[in-house]
Order: structure tokens, then sequence, then C-alpha cells
């Protein structure tokens, strides 16, 4: 195989990578307004603003950003957080639960 081959496979690769991403994050906006999570949240000038997610991608981890999600109980106990009403844990399928964690991953101030 030639150089420019595998180059060119590499490309092709990063490519479908950075499109599989695009999807998850555009299937996880979509949870977050299904799931009405701008009741309490705002992202950008949306939402509630007593709840910014802005910057959560740099603040917390994937998996704890999935913990925020499906332990939200245990999240607050954990972070003492104090808001009211605070918030569920929400039991969506995991494929929505991965896809909301990959949108929240690119919430980065
Ligand atoms: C009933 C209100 C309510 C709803 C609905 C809600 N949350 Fe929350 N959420 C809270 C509260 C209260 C906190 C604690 C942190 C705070 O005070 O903002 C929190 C914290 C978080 C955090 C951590 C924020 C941080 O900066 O520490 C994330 C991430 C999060 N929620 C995501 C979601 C997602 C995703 C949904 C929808 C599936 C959702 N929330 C729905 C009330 C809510």
């Amino acid at each position: 195989m030639t150089k420019s081959m595998v180059m060119a496979m590499a490309v092709c690769v990063g490519i479908a990578a950075n499109a599989a991403a695009q999807d998850a994050k555009a299937k996880g906006e979509k949870v977050y307004a299904d799931s009405k999570c701008s009741l309490c949240h705002s992202i950008g000038d949306k939402g509630n603003k007593k709840g910014p997610l802005d910057g959560v991608g740099s603040k917390y981890s994937a998996d704890e950003l999935k913990q925020w999600v499906v332990d939200a109980k245990g999240m607050t106990a954990k972070t003492k957080a104090t808001r009211k009403p605070d918030m569920k844990n929400y039991a969506l399928p995991k494929d929505d639960v991965d896809a909301l964690v990959a949108y929240m991953q690119t919430l980065k101030k």
C-alpha cells in the first residue's frame, strides 16, 4: 500500500467519526428538548437561567454527565446542590443517555 493511500484512508475514517459525533449531538439536542430539561436549565440564552449548562462539558467528565442524568439524586448529594426543585433521575433508553451526554460534552466555555 502506498503512503498516499494510507493518508486517504485516515482522512475518510476521520470524516466518518466526525459525522457520527455530529449525529449523536443532534440526537442529544432532541432528547434534551423532549425531556424538557430547559424547564430548569439554560443553554445559551434559551431556557431557565437559574441552571445554565454552558460549560458542563469542561466541568464534568462524560461519566459524571451520565450520572447527572441517570442518578441526579446521587449527584445532587455529591455536589451538595441546593437549588429547588431538585432534579429527578431520568430512566431514558441507553442510546438516548449516550446522545445526551455526547451533546453536553460539546457545551464548553
Ligand atoms: C426540576 C428541575 C430540573 C430538571 C427538569 C432537570 N434538572 Fe438538571 N439540575 C437541576 C438542579 C436543581 C441541579 C443542581 C445544580 C444547580 O443548582 O443548577 C441540576 C444539575 C444538573 C447538571 C449539573 C450542572 C452543574 O453545573 O453542576 C446537569 C449536567 C444537568 N442537571 C442536566 C440535566 C438534563 C440533561 C436534564 C434533562 C434530561 C435536566 N438536567 C433536567 C434541576 C433540574
